[in-house]
């Protein structure tokens, strides 16, 4: 018998310092209206000094638990994607295990925006290889911390969360395929140079600013977020044997509203089917699905038995789409 994963849990931490697109206005040249039109961001929360990624991962991961209604204690493996851990190494699924109290196995995946798609498949392919019943896949960034003040083009975009899933072992087909992509010919158009065997960081580095995001041409970036994007959710729905109108709904990587309509467009699914969540959230990276999927959950948009369709881009570049039968039912304060 074919052994099937699902999503029994979900949960999500913000940092509760909200910044709004006004704060931007008296440190570069912007504004709040141009902000909103071109990317449809309107504040996001950045974590105060001291806290850490770790600290927001193991919050969405507690939240997750509840809602599975497991113990921390059934974890049987941590995986984490992010690429603005605790430390460069080890990763920050160690710490995540340590503040749970756990001795899992615990690993980072890299696949910056689109780690969350890289985590899920990795999850599904353990569970579905009978080597865990449970995984803890958590998406965790805090970009406000390699964020550069003087860029308008990146810094406006970035926001700090973590978001949770519990994926287990089931006999329902919930996740039913991933398809994943990577183009390194890219690799240069978004990155932090700095830090690596490239440039190790000495105070040359530092001084250059060579340890935070680097953007040169966004709006590349932008058309192969909407290619790549669209291109992937219709390999993984035809792999599956759906359409794009058998999908309830489509929760793509937050980045932007604009790249977020137009993949919606290209699919013709409509957007009274798509979270868009970045209004006060902003871009968090490898945390923005899984932290639009436990709002969209909480907030009664998911609805047992519904086709969802994930989708990511980000650096590298990389992405992915993910299509599952929602297996969970609504949450009772939802529901009534
Ligand atoms: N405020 C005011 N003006 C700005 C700002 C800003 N924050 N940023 C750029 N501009 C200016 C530019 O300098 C340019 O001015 P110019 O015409 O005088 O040269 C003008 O606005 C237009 O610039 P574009 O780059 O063409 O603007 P665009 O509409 O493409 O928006 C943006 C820029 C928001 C960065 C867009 O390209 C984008 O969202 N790209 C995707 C980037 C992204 O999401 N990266 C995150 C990681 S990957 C991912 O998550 C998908």
């Amino acid at each position: 018998m074919t052994r099937h994963a699902t999503i029994t849990g979900v949960g999500s931490s913000l940092p509760p310092r909200l910044v709004p697109n006004t704060w931007f206005e008296s440190r570069m040249d912007t504004s709040d209206e141009w902000i909103r039109e071109r990317t449809g961001i309107e504040a996001r929360h950045f974590a105060d000094e001291g806290t850490l990624t770790s600290d927001l991962a193991v919050e969405a991961a507690r939240a997750a638990l509840d809602t599975a209604g497991i113990p921390a204690e059934q974890i049987e493996m941590i995986v984490c994607a992010s690429v603005t851990g605790d430390v460069p190494f080890p990763a920050t699924a160690v710490f995540v295990q340590q503040k749970l109290g756990l001795s899992c196995p615990a690993f980072d995946v890299n696949a910056a925006c689109a780690g969350f798609s890289y985590g899920l498949a990795t999850a599904t392919a353990f569970v579905q290889a009978g080597m865990a019943d449970t995984v803890m896949l958590i998406g965790a960034e805090t970009f406000s911390r390699i964020l550069d003040f003087t860029d308008r083009q990146t810094a406006i975009l970035f926001g700090d969360g973590a978001g949770a899933t519990v994926i287990q072992a089931s006999d329902r087909a919930g996740i039913e395929g991933t398809v994943l992509g990577a183009d390194g010919r890219a690799a240069e158009i978004l990155l932090m140079p700095g830090g690596g065997s490239r440039e190790p960081a000495t105070a040359a580095t530092v001084a250059a600013d060579r340890h935070r995001i680097r953007m040169p041409n966004g709006r590349e970036v932008f058309k192969r977020a909407v290619t790549e994007m669209s291109a992937a959710c219709r390999q993984v729905l035809e792999k599956n044997g759906h359409a794009p109108e058998d999908v309830d709904l489509l929760i793509p990587h937050q980045a932007n509203a604009r790249i977020m309509v137009a993949v919606a467009e290209r699919l013709g699914i409509p957007m009274e089917r798509a979270v868009v969540d970045v209004a006060e959230v902003g871009n968090t990276s490898a945390a923005s699905i899984p932290i639009a999927l436990d709002r969209a959950y909480r907030a009664g948009r998911m609805h047992e038995g519904d086709l969802v369709l994930f989708t990511s881009f980000g650096a590298g570049l990389t992405w992915g789409a993910t299509v599952m039968r929602w297996t969970l039912p609504a949450p009772v304060e939802a529901a009534s």
